[in-house]
């Protein structure tokens, strides 16, 4: 007897879907926030970025910082950079960008279920912490103690400076803000993020989620270290540039890793021996 395998119908990895930016907000001088009016949704995971494309210009990765309750908008928070992030700063509202995606491994948010969870956002590295905390204030009873650290350079850096402000009104999170350099109009605390670190409340069990500038999360991944968190409980972010974004290319090869695909969200125990090697 003949049988005939009929092949699945497969979704090209490389399409892209255009979509038309529905608002879009200035954060800081160079870091803005898009919000993409998707057909049909879009629905991803805290952590998981997309492919933007400008037409014409190139592509870019991009985590995605909104809500993933909200799959009718999808938000990036974005610092423009170099030749595409900068493309992406001169659009507006109307203009259409190409989204491929969502990829990559999200943030831990299974695992960390009944567990205490600390975040720690250093700089643009808040982004795709967003989805992340927003996932957790829209399930709030499945989390322990929940409080996060976040670092900017100064305060006319801040992103998300409203969202923080609610954050903080919420009676069962722990916000903790620093800036690196204050000016005449601040008054918290002045200090790299990680001297907020001790004064998290969590249980050295918590889940642990950071995301910044690479030598921040070795500083951070230490200062919890420090206080006895199992480092198969730290979680960190990496960044690589990338050109296809689904494991094709190898542009993204971290040692042994592609970042595209066995990352962005790893622990800290797989990566740290990597992050003390230059040009890995
Ligand atoms: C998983 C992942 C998630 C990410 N999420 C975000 C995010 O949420 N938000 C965000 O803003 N970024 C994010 N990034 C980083 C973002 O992808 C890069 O900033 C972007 O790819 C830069 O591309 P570009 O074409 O704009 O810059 P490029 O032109 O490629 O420039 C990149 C770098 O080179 C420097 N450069 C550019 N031109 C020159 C020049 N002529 N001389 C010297 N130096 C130069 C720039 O200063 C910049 O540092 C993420 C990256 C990854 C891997
Ligand atoms: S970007 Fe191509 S393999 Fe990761």
């Amino acid at each position: 007897m003949c049988t005939v395998t009929i092949a699945e119908p497969r979704i090209d990895p490389m399409l892209t879907t255009p979509m038309v930016i529905s608002a879009r907000r200035q954060e800081t001088a160079d870091t803005f926030t898009i919000d993409l009016a998707p057909p049909g949704g879009f629905t991803f995971l805290p952590g998981e970025f997309t492919m933007l494309y400008v037409y014409g210009v190139g592509e870019v990765p991009i985590s995605i910082s909104g809500d993933p309750a909200h799959p009718e908008v999808l938000t990036h928070t974005i610092r423009a950079a170099g030749k595409v992030t900068e493309a992406l700063e001169r659009m507006r509202p109307g203009d259409t960008v190409g989204v491929r995606g969502p990829y990559g491994t999200g943030w831990p948010m299974e695992a960390a279920k009944g567990k205490d969870v600390v975040l720690v956002g250093g700089g643009i590295g808040l982004a795709p912490l967003r989805p992340a905390l927003s996932h957790i204030i829209n399930n709030r009873i499945d989390y322990g103690l929940v409080s996060m650290a976040i670092g900017f350079r100064s305060p006319h850096e801040m992103l998300f400076v409203e969202e923080i402000r609610e954050w903080r009104q919420h009676f069962d999170l722990d916000i903790e803000l620093t800036v690196d350099v204050a000016d005449e109009t601040w008054r918290g605390s002045v200090g790299v993020v990680t001297r907020l670190i001790p004064m998290l409340e969590a249980n050295e069990d918590a889940i642990a989620m950071v995301c910044g500038p690479g030598i921040m999360m070795t500083f951070t991944a230490r200062a919890l270290r420090d206080r006895d968190f199992h480092p198969d409980n730290i979680y960190v972010s990496l960044e690589r540039n990338m050109k296809c974004g689904v494991g094709m290319c190898g542009h993204c090869q971290y040692g042994p890793l592609f970042v595209c695909t066995d990352g962005p969200v790893k622990q800290f125990s797989e990566v740290e021996r990597l992050f003390g090697i230059r040009e890995v």
